[in-house]
């Protein structure tokens, strides 16, 4: 029998998904210079296509050239030449695969040695302990920043139509700067973006509302928010359940839940507040219970490795299966899983003391397997975490130059 996983899906725009997979958006910082699509993200996202994913969700896009989550970001605005950016559609939905470009702007997540914007609702810095100064202390903005960044995601949104992508996911997770609007910690403002749930997804909802009017209604709008920060105070289950009730009277075609943020990463299992995920499904529990409150396909991402935790998502009432770490290690899962129903993806998860090391450490492993794709070799999943965050770092430091460069000739 084959498994439901396999099977089609229609999303509300009428776009089918061929099946329940999608790769989860994972940062490449593997842009050309220019801060535009090239050579080898076009490798890499056809590898990922071959595979049988169904839907390809692209790392986060920079919505402002100003405002990066990394030097070897993607920038698409509303001057940027489409050309770069039809090539990289094209290549992602090779076999029949659906892509979505994941948009997002970081708020106050930038390092401070890149420069650039720091913007924020209100003007609280990271708190990441002895590593905190690697950030700055953000601008709150005002409501003309606001005004003129709703306008922004809406323009991306309109070039990634035209380019040829399926649709479009506004990053509302992960402590960026929807989310800092989304988290009371972040977001202490006194006027009608803060205070309130209600006030502090404004900029969430007035996001989607542009995006919606300004793209056709075929295209695809999705949605990835924090089932919870995992901080005290912070952005919790009710709250997303909230934002889930508004969004339902949107034309919101997906939903993804995940959670945490650079302060609480339990995207990557861990969380601030001590509170324990499950060991695989990390966000299930939390998934099943605000999809309740859905009327819009919901999916979820974070710690799926095997096809039978797929399996029990799915049986649990939730729509598509998110995973990023599982298919940067192996990027042809789905067709091995239709080989082989008990294969298990390996988990690269770095386990040190200071646990902002090891965060960084188990993302520069999936991120050199990543750049190993993008340069035609295959993944790798016994390399070195020391050596590998050493050799980010240090092609973080290259890139940044290379950024600061785009950013003075802007
Ligand atoms: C290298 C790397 C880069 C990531 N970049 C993004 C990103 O750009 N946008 C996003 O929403 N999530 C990003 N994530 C989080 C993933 O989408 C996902 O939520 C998380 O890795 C947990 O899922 P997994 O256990 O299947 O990897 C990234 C994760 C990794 C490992």
């Amino acid at each position: 029998m084959t498994s439901p996983v396999f099977s089609s899906f229609v999303l509300p725009c009428g776009i089918t998904l061929p099946n329940r997979l999608a790769k989860a958006a994972m940062e490449e910082n593997m842009a050309d210079a220019g801060q535009i699509p090239g050579a080898v993200l076009l490798r890499l996202y056809k590898r990922w296509a071959e595979g049988s994913t169904g839907l390809l969700i692209t790392g986060n896009v920079m919505i402002d050239g100003r405002a990066m989550t990394g030097p070897g970001g993607v920038v698409l605005d509303k001057h940027s030449d489409i050309a770069p950016f039809e090539a990289w559609a094209r290549a992602a939905k090779q076999n029949n695969t659906r892509v979505v470009m994941q948009l997002n702007h970081p708020g106050r997540q930038v390092y401070a040695a890149m420069g650039g914007d720091v913007l924020s609702p209100s003007d609280v810095a990271l708190d990441l302990g002895k590593h905190s100064h690697l950030f700055s202390k953000p601008r709150a903005m005002t409501l003309q920043d606001i005004e003129q960044l709703i306008q922004r995601f809406a323009d991306s949104a309109v070039k990634a139509e035209q380019a040829g992508f399926d649709g479009v996911q506004i990053h509302a997770a992960h402590g960026y700067l929807i989310s800092q609007f989304l988290s009371p910690l972040t977001n202490q403002r006194k006027d009608e973006y803060g205070g309130s749930i209600e006030n502090r997804m404004r900029l969430l909802i007035e996001v989607i509302k542009a995006i919606r009017e300004q793209v056709s209604a075929t295209f695809i709008v999705a949605v990835k928010i924090n089932s919870a920060d995992f901080q005290r105070g912070g952005f919790d289950a009710d709250d997303a359940k909230v934002v889930v009730l508004a969004m339902n009277e949107l034309a919101v075609d997906l939903v993804e839940l995940s959670g945490g943020s650079y302060e609480s990463p339990a995207m990557q299992g861990n969380t601030a507040d001590g509170r324990t995920l499950q060991r695989e499904a990390y966000f299930l529990d939390f998934a099943k219970e605000i999809a309740q409150a859905a009327t819009m396909p919901i999916m979820t991402t974070g710690g799926v490795r095997r096809l039978a935790v797929a399996e029990e998502v799915l049986a649990q009432g939730i729509d598509i299966v998110g995973m990023g770490t599982a298919l940067a290690l192996n990027p042809a899962l789905p067709n091995d899983w239709k080989k082989d129903a008990t294969l298990s993806a390996h988990d690269p998860m770095v386990r040190w003391k200071d646990k902002t090391l090891s965060a960084l450490a188990t993302m520069a492993v999936v991120k050199r397997q990543l750049q190993r794709m993008g340069n035609g070799k295959p993944p790798k999943s016994n390399v070195s975490p020391l050596f590998s965050l050493v050799s980010d770092r240090i092609r973080i430091k290259k890139l940044t130059t290379r950024y600061k460069r785009y950013l003075a000739n802007r």
